[in-house]
């Protein structure tokens, strides 16, 4: 796989969902088919309850970023639902690499959900689940793109209402729809959700604060998902000397912290500047928020064998 398969510009309109007009390529049920002709089953257990798990992970310059963490964390979420792990689980990787390759894609968002499979409706598990394992591309903007500027967002607090499972990367993501509308409604980028007060994360990304001059984020408890790129920027601060600490803060803080940050795979680090119709510190992405998000796409860019100023 060669750097240039093809250029942002050239695949921009993809990005618009035209069904009929898709000519990509899924994997489903052990096949690569034309995404026009990939159909779930209605009975999918994923469909009727649910009842999967998902991760979304990005390729960048034809190679995926922290893959083995997504397919640990992949694991994790199917034990959390008693799914044994199909055969095709094993073989995610390769599978998504021979996907991005019949794609032409390089740069790209990844897909991988896992369901319990096809069965009659009934609460109770099948007693032989046959998962059914889907994979999806989608064309994303290179690395550059996103580079030139730290992203800011505004957020607007939301009460916390999904399950107590939140350590598992469900397919059940209802509340988040909800809590991302509700931001769209009030003019802003995200939700940041709270529990009776205690910050827990955003609806697809992690929070980490500056208050009194110290980073801190939530620690990895079963209300929230134990983010990959939370890890990784974790370690990227620890390696920064920055002083760290894990551990549950308040909207309060959140709200006079000096600043504040979302982390995920399709956030990167981003600076949240504005919460609740109210700036965050100067209003303005901080120094740690600039520091943690050049140092991040410095990990991308080293662990994809990415060229300084390429992708
Ligand atoms: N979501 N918290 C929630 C609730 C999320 O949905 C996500 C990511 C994260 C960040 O995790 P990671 O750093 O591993 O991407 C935290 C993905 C991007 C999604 O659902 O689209």
């Amino acid at each position: 796989m060669v750097p240039g398969w093809w250029t942002w510009a050239d695949h921009r309109e993809e990005v618009v969902p035209v069904m009929g007009a898709d000519r990509s390529m899924v994997y489903l049920d052990g096949r690569f088919v034309p995404r026009s002709e990939a159909k779930l089953d209605v009975e999918d257990r994923g469909v009727l309850f649910a009842d999967g798990v998902y991760e979304v992970l990005r390729a960048y310059g034809g190679h995926l970023y922290r893959a083995e963490a997504h397919l640990a964390r992949l694991r994790q979420s199917l034990e959390g639902l008693r799914i044994a792990p199909p055969a095709d689980v094993e073989r995610l990787i390769g599978i998504t690499l021979e996907l991005l390759e019949r794609n032409g894609r390089a740069e790209a968002t990844v897909y991988w959900q896992v369901t319990r499979g096809v069965a009659t409706r009934d609460r109770r598990m099948p007693a032989q689940p046959v998962p059914t394992v889907l994979v999806l591309t989608w064309p994303t903007a290179p690395l550059a793109v996103s580079e030139a500027e730290l992203t800011c967002r505004s957020a607007i607090l939301q009460p916390d209402r999904r399950w107590g499972r939140c350590w598992i990367k469900s397919l059940m993501l209802l509340d988040n729809v909800l809590a991302a509308q509700a931001a769209a409604a009030a003019a802003a980028d995200e939700a940041i959700y709270h529990r009776d007060g205690t910050v827990t994360e955003g609806t697809a990304a992690n929070v980490f604060i500056v208050h009194g001059g110290r980073l801190i984020t939530t620690p990895a408890d079963e209300a929230i998902l134990a983010g990959i790129t939370r890890a990784r920027v974790i370690d990227i601060a620890a390696a920064a000397g920055l002083d760290l600490e894990q551990r549950h803060f308040n909207t309060t803080e959140l709200a006079t912290a000096e600043e504040v940050m979302l982390t995920g795979t399709t956030t990167n680090v981003a600076a949240v500047t504005n919460l609740d119709g109210v700036a965050i510190g100067s209003g303005e992405p901080g120094p740690v928020a600039r520091q943690l998000h050049t140092a991040l796409l410095d990990d991308i860019r080293q662990e994809c064998g990415l060229e300084p100023g390429w992708s």
